[in-house]
């Protein structure tokens, strides 16, 4: 078989195990294995890709970023762009592995409804994918927050500050909640459970009268501005696929300068953007990723297209594209009451 693999959207700590996982394994059974490059785009145009042999996929599982590149590939505008890549796969591979998120997936999944032969594996360092407990690049990302948050803690305190601390999280809190969690945020603001600036400046208050001078804040980069105090007309920049870049948005700076606006407490931000992307995995991030890049390899061999393996009580299952494709997975409410019991 020729089998394809891709990786689309931003990228993640994680996706080189991923591929090393599918494409050693494919290797070994006798198969062609093709590095599709920057991800849909490689099958929009001309066909961009290469054949990888075993020397291009070793030594790289403990390498950030991906091997193949990746884009944020706008397939829809203009339009025509998914029939090129449904062409583009029926003359060119036999199996496509798709490594992506939720944008990403939906494709595969629109691809995958008119027959072509394509398997997902689960990505995004926001942890939002519907169906699956891990998404590759996570577990990076919230041991960055941690350390970030330990650094940023004592500094804090020396100068009796408060912190704002913007993280990624496009549409859900799952890090800023558990990078704050392990790195011991004093208070997380995630969309999932919004807060106005009375209640985040009264946290703040009240652990002053507590004898705690310092505060440490994590917040979601994809926080609502209108919860606290804004408008979204102010602070949006409508560039790149996604339609919005949050951190250009800069709801982190935003709240800080609210605070002291309207509190006069001394306050710094640090927006960790995509130092939490950057660099290497985590041992994690490469044991999982390890493991669906070795399931979707296996669903190939199966012919189970139209799945994607995704990770359900510690073990690989198969779920179908269009169960991830459908939405988000929230922050659900007992994760974010743990974290509050340390605010
Ligand atoms: O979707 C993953 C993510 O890392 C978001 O958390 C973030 O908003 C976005 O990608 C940043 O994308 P880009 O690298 O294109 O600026």
């Amino acid at each position: 078989m020729r089998i394809g693999i891709l990786t689309a959207g931003g990228d993640a700590p994680g996706l080189n195990a991923a591929i090393r996982a599918a494409g050693e394994l494919a290797l070994r059974d006798g198969h062609e294995v093709i590095g599709v490059q920057n991800g849909w785009a490689g099958l929009a145009h001309e066909f961009t890709a290469s054949a990888l042999q075993d020397k291009d996929l070793r030594g790289i599982i403990s390498q950030g970023g991906t091997v193949l590149g990746t884009e944020r590939y706008d397939l829809d505008n203009p339009v025509g762009g998914r029939d090129r890549v449904l062409e583009s796969i029926g003359t060119n591979l036999d199996a496509l592995i798709a490594i992506g998120g939720d944008g990403t997936q939906r494709i595969s999944s629109w691809l995958a409804d008119r027959g072509a032969p394509v398997v997902g594996v689960p990505k995004t360092l926001d942890n939002d994918l519907l169906a699956t407990d891990y998404c590759i690049g996570f577990d990076t990302a919230i041991s960055i927050v941690a350390e970030s948050l330990d650094r940023l803690y004592t500094t804090a305190a020396s100068h009796h500050r408060v912190m704002v601390v913007e993280t990624m999280g496009r549409s859900t809190g799952w890090v800023a909640a558990l990078g704050g969690l392990a790195g011991g945020a004093d208070l997380v603001v995630v969309p999932e459970f919004p807060m106005t600036m009375s209640e985040i400046i009264e946290h703040v208050n009240h652990r002053r009268s507590n004898g705690l001078m310092f505060s440490i804040i994590a917040i979601a980069e994809g926080v609502h501005l209108s919860t606290i105090g804004g408008t979204e007309a102010t602070q949006l920049s409508t560039e790149g696929i996604g339609g919005v870049r949050l951190a250009t948005r800069g709801v982190g700076n935003f709240l800080a300068n609210k605070l002291e606006e309207m509190a006069g407490f001394e306050v710094r931000t640090t927006v960790l953007g995509h130092l939490q992307r950057g660099g290497a995995p985590t041992a994690y991030d490469r044991i999982w990723a390890t493991r669906v890049g070795a399931g979707a390899y296996q669903a190939v061999i199966d012919g189970k297209f139209g799945t994607i393996p995704v990770v359900r009580n510690n073990e690989v299952v198969l779920a179908p594209l269009s169960e991830v494709a459908g939405g988000q997975r929230k922050l659900p409410r007992d994760i974010y009451e743990l974290c509050s019991i340390f605010f």
